[in-house]
Parts: C-alpha cells; sequence; structure tokens
C-alpha cells in the first residue's frame, strides 16, 4: 500500500523534497529512484512506521540491494510483476518467479541492468551489489 505513496512527485516538488529530507543529489529529477526513499522517510517521520523491514521494503523496492529480507524481495518482485505490469521481458520474470523469490528477484534486477545500460541511463549501484550478491548466493 504504501511504496508508491510519492510515485507521482515531479519538478520542482520533487526537487524540493528531496532537498528538504537531506537525500542524494542523485535523487533530484528522477522520480524513478526517488519516489521510494522519500515514501520510505515519510513512512516513518509521517505516519509513524517504525518496523525496519517494512520501511526498507519501501526504500528498496525500485533497486534492490544487498542481502533483502524475504519481505523486500516479496515487495520488489510483486512490483515488478503484478497483473498490471506489461513491459518486454516481464514474462520471463513472471516464469522464474514460479521458480522461487531469489529466481525471479534476480531475473528482473539482469533485466532492469540490460535496460539501463541500453538506454544510457543512470543505474543504481544498489542494483547491481543485489543482483551480485544473489549470483553469489544461488
Ligand atoms: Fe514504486
Amino acid at each position: 500500500m504504501a511504496h508508491d505513496l510519492y510515485r507521482g512527485l515531479r519538478g520542482e516538488d520533487l526537487n524540493k523534497t528531496v532537498r528538504d529530507l537531506g537525500l542524494d543529489e542523485k535523487y533530484l529529477d528522477d522520480p524513478n529512484l526517488a519516489h521510494s526513499k522519500i515514501a520510505s522517510i515519510m513512512l516513518r517521520e509521517k505516519y509513524g512506521v517504525e518496523d525496519s523491514d517494512i520501511l526498507n521494503a519501501v526504500s528498496f523496492h525500485t533497486t534492490g540491494r544487498r542481502n533483502m529480507s524475504t519481505l523486500e524481495k516479496v515487495v520488489f518482485l510483486a512490483d515488478a510483476i503484478e497483473p498490471g505490469r506489461n513491459y518486454p521481458g516481464v514474462e520471463d520474470i513472471r516464469k522464474a518467479a514460479e521458480k522461487g523469490l531469489d529466481e525471479g528477484c534476480l531475473c528482473s534486477m539482469l533485466g532492469t541492468i540490460r535496460h539501463v545500460q541500453e538506454q544510457g541511463a543512470y543505474l543504481d549501484e544498489d542494483t547491481i551489489e543485489a543482483a551480485e550478491f544473489l549470483k553469489e548466493n544461488k
């Protein structure tokens, strides 16, 4: 319910929030990456959520990270393959998810890495580390 609370922030509103919350400048003009970090902080500060597993699941639902908890993987993968999702490669991720959480998450991360590199866009290092961690711990 909470992971995309700030998905709609754009432009100056987004950048002001990034600055006000003291987030890294890499989140400026990047709603894709910023909304998860903003939602996690606001859940804690505005909505009183204290469960660090929930806060981390929201914070890393876009990128993943090394050594994710089961809840983090569930939210990450569910977000990637929920029925409303329709993008190239989503069926491969759904098939991988049938084998297990780690398989699904890794397939999604590798797809993101490939896609972002093809676009020449910024690739968050948390995603690379997350994929490497899952490969090493297969
Ligand atoms: Fe999101």
